[in-house]
């Protein structure tokens, strides 16, 4: 029966890995899930080990003896202020855990190392992209184009799998990932749950805060279980070594159809005519990068020349929206109200949500090709939400919608 070792335990998508392998001990006699901190209780066939992986392989080594397991799965993930930084230490983490496991000798066992990535793989957070995204796509990494630490993480894998002989890589690419992870709120369905909450509380009225193209236009999102069962299955299917993959729920989706599944459960009414009303927020537009990353490809496209938008557009700042003395005390009320968790709020990744809904171009991505392969998981976007939120519900982060 297989082993793991799973990085990133208590993240949002490494968590989810975790609970599928302890979900299954008959089948996953031994899992060891790493991180720094632990943040919950695990079933009898996971084992949780506290490991800084910024330490050098010799120290974590030391920390790793007697760990042998057939699978890795690694989603540790360090946000930094810049994309230099975020490789740097990305890279590095990866690099001195594959590095200490090559010093235990375990990586003789290993039989394939999955590491989560994401679609900024195809420059999704610097602007427009060639649509449906593939995995064949070229990399966006012409001269002057920012660093992309998946890009270091993916080198620095496939080169570590070559040098072993032993274990084959797998990369996976999930996008705007829907799910909850225990006493770590930073992530969509949070901040998205809670501004509706708090719009509620400020009246009926649910403005879609992002941009107007993107909510009649297309994007793909990743449920953290579905993602996990993705991780489970590219372990073990033949055919996937050495291979990177999307991991999207199934359908693409746009706004103007989740907004008003999303406003029904909160209890909200869309305003009819939401992007022509003066809202009496502010409203946000930057520009991401200098050229957008279907640029890069525009001439084999046939499209050389042709304009295509680097920028983002949203009807509200939630940044300031979220800093507005009106909503801070809205959203007091409503905690209050329901004995709701301290904090959430001020975590709550604004600038992610802000930068989500305010993109001025399509976001389709494909799963032709692990479906080629076998794949058959799907659900549906909407529903996705509707977990998330009730978890949200559960565990006293959003006020109860009944
Ligand atoms: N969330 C999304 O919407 C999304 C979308 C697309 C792609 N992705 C990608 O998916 C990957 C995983 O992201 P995520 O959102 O799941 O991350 P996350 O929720 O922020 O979790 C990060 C995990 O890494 C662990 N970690 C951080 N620094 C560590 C260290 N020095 N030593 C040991 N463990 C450390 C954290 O645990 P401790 O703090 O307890 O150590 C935590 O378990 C990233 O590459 C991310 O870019 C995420």
């Amino acid at each position: 029966m297989p082993t793991a070792i799973v990085t990133g335990a208590t993240g949002i998508l490494g968590g989810a890995i975790v609970d599928a392998l302890g979900r299954d001990p008959e089948k996953w006699t031994k899992v060891y899930a790493v991180s720094r901190s632990q943040k919950q209780a695990y079933p009898a066939n996971v084992e949780h080990s506290f490991i800084d992986l910024t330490s050098d392989a010799a120290e974590m080594a030391k920390q790793l003896q007697g760990v042998k397991v057939d699978y890795c799965f690694f989603a540790a993930y360090l946000q930094k202020d810049t994309e230099e930084e975020m490789s740097e230490v990305n890279g590095k983490m990866l690099r001195n855990f594959l590095d200490a496991l090559d010093i235990t000798g375990a990586s003789k066992k290993l039989k394939r190392v999955i590491l989560t990535t994401g679609c900024k793989q195809y420059g999704v957070h610097l602007g427009q992209v060639k649509c449906p995204m593939e995995e064949s796509d070229p990399w966006i990494d012409a001269p002057g184009r920012p660093p992309n630490f998946y890009y270091t993480q993916q080198r620095i894998l496939v080169e570590k799998s070559n040098a072993s002989g032993s274990y084959e890589w797998v990369v996976t690419y999930p996008n705007d990932v829907i799910g909850v992870a225990q006493n770590n709120f930073m992530n969509l369905a949070t901040s998205l749950g809670l501004y509706c909450a708090v719009s509620k509380e400020l009246g009926d009225e649910l403005i879609f805060p992002g941009s107007e193209f993107f909510y009649t236009a297309f994007d793909c999102f990743t449920d953290s279980r579905l993602h996990a069962d993705f991780n489970l299955w590219a372990a073990e299917a033949p055919g996937c070594g050495n291979q990177a993959f999307n991991v999207v729920n199934g359908d693409a989706d746009s706004w103007h159809n989740l907004w008003p599944k999303i406003a029904k459960r909160f209890n909200c009414q869309i305003p009819k005519n939401q992007f022509k009303v003066d809202s009496r927020f502010e409203g946000l537009k930057m520009k991401l990068d200098d050229s957008a990353p279907i640029n890069d490809m525009a001439a084999t496209l046939g499209l050389e020349g042709a304009t295509f938008s680097n920028t983002l557009d949203q009807k509200i700042d939630l940044v300031k929206w979220s800093q507005n003395q009106g909503v801070i005390e809205a959203w007091k009320r409503v905690q209050q109200r329901h004995g709701l968790e301290e904090g959430v709020f001020e975590k709550a990744t604004w600038s992610f949500l802000g930068f989500v809904l305010g993109r001025d171009y399509n976001i389709v991505i494909s799963m032709a090709k692990a479906r080629k392969l076998g794949w058959v998981g799907y659900i549906d976007n909407y529903e996705a939400f509707d977990i998330a939120f009730d978890e949200l519900e559960n565990l006293k982060v959003l006020p109860p919608t009944g």
